[in-house]
């Protein structure tokens, strides 16, 4: 029998995504089967994962989960014909938004909306009829966080992973709710008197509670999971962290190389390849046109496409953009972002004063993203932290050059083109920048325009991200080594075919470029793999 893992969240692209942990969800999923894992994910019927799924049957009824009774339906992820679970609770779920409403405010029973998540994952966990039990309960982020202390409440006997995409959202909530959703009141003790407590500065923390309770804790690359032992990057979390390092580790995500591939994207103007970048051209054109920009062909083109928050230095941006305009006289940015209304307003601002020059459009807008991506040279991606971040993985499959903060993911798979080297020399791939000042994103860009000027040095880098490894075959070997130390790796895990032997996460592209070439590994091979 196949290994059978359950992939529990709240979000799974293209049924539900506010960021990168909807699109590595879904990816993570397809590797999993790809390696001849029996993969399912449970995640909410919202209503556009209700409209987008394929095959919709219902299998169980659910009674007396925190939220009341559920249907828990069993449908295809259209694309792939990875399984997915919808926990269909219409009066939690059938709503606008995922986490909050239209005005921005946060749901107020998300704590019962994603227990019940929790509760149903620890019921599929302990059997349900025409459903296989898992061996491995995946949970990911707040939202599933309570899957782990569940399962152990119940005595289940599968395993538990919990995966930090992003420790800023904790899913706090009051203390007093706990006997509401089902926390025996010995786990909601104040924290120093026992560690597997979840209380947190007075609050149930759904985040810890993944963190104290589940066999292995990973989060998604290894330089953010020394920074979250850190108070710089813990969000107050760090104590807890440190305190169950023996079970924390980091595993950089991957991103789906069929989604996101230039060679065959139908988003794109014109398609092309890191053999053949004529196709760029038309799609820098489309973008600038797309964008209101001059139509300059020589122009140095800087997407920015991410929330627009603090996370992600959006202010400093704001701040930083004037300076490299004037400073740059032919240079053109193309922003794609929504988030804080004030960063949204102050980039529309710059827009109106930089005509030609400054194209924004605030809203999320797939198709765009990709746009972005095939038709700038350089991606601008500020982040006062990062755990592990996607677009920049994107941008590099694109031939798309990131200039990004030296921080979490992002330090962990851009190599920087250091002032001395030439391009050959390491493989760089992009810039790195210390700090979170306006001039050092100033100076960082200054760095990679002068790059620019020289198409010998420029093609270089291009060549290094387009052939940068950010497949899923890596990181999923990774996840199923962690998995074999849980169950019987000569008894489950005997058919789960690891595609590659199980490596420390070497980002370095020399490196990738070399474990492709020992490997024969290519693009294309990769790709078959998938549709088999
Ligand atoms: P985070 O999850 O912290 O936002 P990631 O880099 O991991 O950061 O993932 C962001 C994902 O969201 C990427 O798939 C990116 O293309 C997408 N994205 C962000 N903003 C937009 C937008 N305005 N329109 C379309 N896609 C967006
Ligand atoms: C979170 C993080 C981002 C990461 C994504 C997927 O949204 O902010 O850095 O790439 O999860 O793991």
């Amino acid at each position: 029998m196949p290994l059978n893992v359950l992939l529990v969240a709240s979000e799974a692209f293209p049924l539900a995504k506010s960021g990168g942990l909807g699109d590595m969800v879904s990816a993570y999923a397809v590797a999993l089967r790809d390696a001849n894992v029996d993969v399912s994910i449970l995640m909410p019927a919202y209503p556009a994962a209700l409209a987008c799924a394929v095959d919709i049957v219902p299998v169980a009824r659910m009674t007396g989960l925190p939220g009341g009774d559920a249907r828990l339906l069993r449908a295809r992820m259209p694309g792939s014909d990875v399984t997915v679970l919808l926990l269909q609770m219409d009066h939690l779920f059938a709503r606008e938004g995922l986490y909050r409403d239209p005005q921005g405010h946060d749901y107020l029973d998300n704590l019962t909306r994603f227990a019940s998540l929790a509760a149903a994952a620890t019921r599929v966990a302990r059997g349900v009829r025409n459903l296989r039990r898992p061996d491995i309960v995946h949970a990911h982020d707040w939202h599933a966080g309570l899957t782990p202390l569940f399962m152990r409440v119940a005595g289940v006997a599968a395993k538990s992973v919990f995966t930090i995409h992003n420790l800023a959202f904790q899913g706090n909530h009051p203390l007093a709710l706990a006997g509401w959703i089902g926390v025996p009141p010995e786990l909601v003790v104040p924290a120093l008197t026992d560690e597997r407590s979840i209380e947190f500065y007075g609050s149930l923390s759904m985040m810890k509670a993944g963190i104290v309770h589940a066999h292995r804790v990973t989060t998604v690359s290894e330089r953010y999971a020394n920074e979250i032992m850190t108070p710089q990057f813990g969000h107050g979390m760090e104590g807890v962290l440190q305190a169950q390092r023996a079970k924390l580790s980091g595993i950089v995500n991957g991103i789906d190389t069929s989604v996101w591939d230039p060679a065959t994207d139908e988003y794109i103007a014109r398609r092309y390849s890191v053999d053949d970048t004529v196709g760029k051209q038309a799609c820098k054109r489309e973008l600038q046109q797309a964008f209101g920009l001059t139509r300059d062909p020589f122009a140095p083109l800087v997407a920015i496409g991410s929330r627009l928050t603090e996370q992600k230095m959006a202010d400093v941006i704001v701040r930083a953009l004037p300076e490299l305009l004037q400073q740059h006289p032919r240079l053109q940015f193309a922003v794609l972002g929504q988030g804080e209304r004030s960063l949204e307003r102050a980039m529309q601002e710059l827009a109106a004063a930089w005509p030609g020059r400054l194209g924004v459009q605030i809203g999320y807008d797939e198709r765009r993203a990709h746009m972005l991506h095939a038709g700038a040279d350089i991606l601008l991606h500020g982040s006062r932290f990062e755990p592990c971040g996607l677009t920049q993985l994107y941008a590099m499959r694109y031939g798309t050059i990131p200039v990004a903060s030296r921080v979490g993911g992002l330090a962990d798979t851009i190599i920087d083109y250091a002032p001395h080297q030439t391009p050959d020399d390491g493989c760089p791939t992009g810039f790195l920048f210390d700090g979170d000042h306006p001039h050092n994103v100033v100076h960082a860009m200054d760095r990679a325009l002068a790059a620019f000027m020289s198409p010998s040095s420029w093609h270089a880098l291009q060549r290094n991200a387009m052939n940068r490894d950010s497949g899923w075959q890596i990181p999923a070997s990774n996840y199923l080594a962690l998995y074999a130390q849980l169950v019987d790796a000569r008894g489950a895990l005997r058919d789960a075919r690891a595609l590659k032997t199980p490596d420390r996460q070497t980002t370095a592209t020399a490196n990738a470029t070399r474990r492709r070439a020992e490997s024969g590994f290519d693009q294309s091979s990769g790709e078959l793999a998938r549709s088999a």
